[in-house]
């Protein structure tokens, strides 16, 4: 693991030169970091990727550590407010680590990602979605994010146990596209939850989640899906 992610991982907070400070909880946990570079490190063939949500630059790290050494490899960060809320600090870790293979996209995701699809659709190997959490943003990524992605790469997503994340997986990805469940990262989980977990995905792949009462389909899902999750586009 890159050496200024694992002192990053190992403090609480970060000051930024304005002296604000800012609770290192908000970027992906270790196991996470370890989950996104094992996925980039088995697949020589992940060389452009995009992430959405940048924060202090964690997920980053993780990405362009796996990738650096990769002929082509490019990054595509898309945070609005890396600037304006974050104060650069996202970028500032990523060069402080010799990682300079990355763009900075400072547009909200549901402007940014309509445009780059458009602009270079199925191109990439791997996009990282971290943003809104709520419903209709995981959505409008999950949306783009497919428009995205060549056959063959690979869509991550974070914080997948919350309802709202889990519920748009559910509804487009794994409802709608080509995709193959890849690889989740379950946290730290009950056995109770485990065993509903591996009863989620195949009652989803019948169509019975959809005829439950939405508060048990959705509670499903989120077992299910666990901490991170990974699918990989088939068709
Ligand atoms: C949980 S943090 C990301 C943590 C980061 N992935 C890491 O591991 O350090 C969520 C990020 O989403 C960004 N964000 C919020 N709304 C967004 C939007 N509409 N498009 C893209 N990013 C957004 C926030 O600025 C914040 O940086």
């Amino acid at each position: 693991m890159n050496a200024v992610l694992t002192e990053l991982l190992s403090t609480h907070s970060v000051t930024a030169p304005s002296g604000r400070i800012f609770q290192t909880t908000v970027g992906v946990s270790r196991e996470d970091a370890s989950f996104i570079s094992d996925i980039i490190n088995a697949d020589p063939e992940i060389v452009r990727t995009l992430e959405v949500g940048c924060a202090l630059g964690f997920s980053s790290l993780a990405i362009c550590e796996s990738t650096k050494a990769r002929s082509g490899a490019h990054h595509t960060i898309v945070d609005p407010f890396q600037v304006s809320g974050w104060e650069e600090l996202g970028v500032f870790h990523l060069r402080k680590a010799g990682l300079d293979h990355f763009e900075l996209v400072t547009e909200g995701s549901e402007f940014a990602l309509p445009r780059l699809a458009k602009q270079m659709p199925e191109s990439l190997d791997l996009v990282f979605i971290d943003g809104d959490h709520t419903f209709e943003y995981t959505l409008v990524d999950l949306f783009f994010s497919d428009r995205l992605v060549r056959k063959g790469g690979y869509i991550l997503v974070d914080d997948a146990s919350w309802h709202t994340v889990a519920r748009a997986i559910y509804e487009y990805l794994v409802g709608n596209k080509k995709y193959r469940f890849h690889a989740r990262h379950a946290g730290r989980r009950a056995p109770a939850k485990a065993m509903l977990a591996n009863a989620a995905r195949p009652m989803a792949t019948k169509g019975i989640l959809r005829h439950l009462p939405d508060a048990v389909a959705t509670k499903l899902m989120a077992v299910d899906l666990g901490d991170m999750v990974a699918f990989q586009k088939t068709g």
